[in-house]
């Protein structure tokens, strides 16, 4: 399939109003049609965001979802609000959310579900800890992650980050042919049970992409694009990764 590419840029807990209005306007005219751009903001900044994007080709995106539509669950907010919002997209399952707040791979299908009963693309984030790939893990982790997605009706809208822990905000980029063999293994895994869908669907790779080493890994067959971290809070190293996926 003749995939676009994406570049999702997650500020984590960063950024602010003054950040968003300045990326909106450096981004604003470079949009191209053959690559998406998502900014995933903290979720007060969403509002201000999706008002500034409007008109402009970029979206805005949350960094994680409840797996309810509503319900009495202070801190959180559903799908269908974001949606409400503009976003076309959240985040599910950050490895930072599996660390800090204890989310399982059932949570994080059921959030991916709950995203696409509201009409909006779950970006379904997986990956190894280093120790489960010294220990050979890779395949089997990745598989396990990939099951409880695969077991929700709708997986096929998803799209997938793949994100090895020890790459995420490390420094330590995994190389291009490294990434590639993951993302292939992935591919081929979902394959497994529809394989016209497996070639459609957008895989991407996060783990300290920057401006020098994002043309490397988004030339490989099977990485349609990056979920930036610490490089899309600086506007002009998000210039430069958002050139180098179109
Ligand atoms: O969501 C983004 C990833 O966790 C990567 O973060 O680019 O700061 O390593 P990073």
């Amino acid at each position: 399939a003749r995939r676009n590419k994406l570049v999702v840029a997650n500020w984590k807990m960063y950024g602010s109003l003054a950040l968003c209005r300045e990326t909106i306007n450096q981004l604003n005219h470079i949009i191209q049609p053959g690559a998406d751009l998502i900014i995933s903001p903290p979720a007060p900044y969403l509002s201000e965001l999706g008002r500034l994007a409007q008109k402009t080709g970029i979206h805005c995106c949350g960094q994680d979802v409840a797996a309810q539509q509503n319900g009495a669950r202070t801190g959180e907010w559903s799908a269908t609000m974001l949606a409400e919002l503009g976003c076309h997209h959240a985040i599910v399952g950050h490895s930072e959310r599996r660390q800090h707040h204890r989310e399982d791979d059932l949570l994080i299908a059921a959030k991916a579900q709950a995203c696409i009963d509201a009409g909006i693309t779950p970006i379904v984030c997986i990956g190894e800890t280093l120790d489960e790939r010294n220990a050979g893990q890779l395949e089997r982790v990745l598989g396990q992650q990939l099951d409880a997605l695969l077991a929700t009706a709708g997986w096929r809208e998803a799209i997938i980050a793949y994100e090895p822990v020890w790459a995420i905000g490390t420094g330590k980029v995994a190389t291009p042919a490294i990434a590639q063999a993951a993302h292939q293994f992935i591919r081929e895994y979902l394959a497994k049970t529809d394989a016209d869908a497996a070639d459609e669907m957008m895989l991407l790779y996060g783990g300290s992409v920057k401006a020098d080493n994002a043309t490397a890994l988004f030339a490989m067959p099977d990485i349609d694009g990056g979920l930036i971290g610490s490089a899309s809070l600086e506007v002009h190293s998000l210039v430069r990764i958002y050139q180098a996926a179109s």
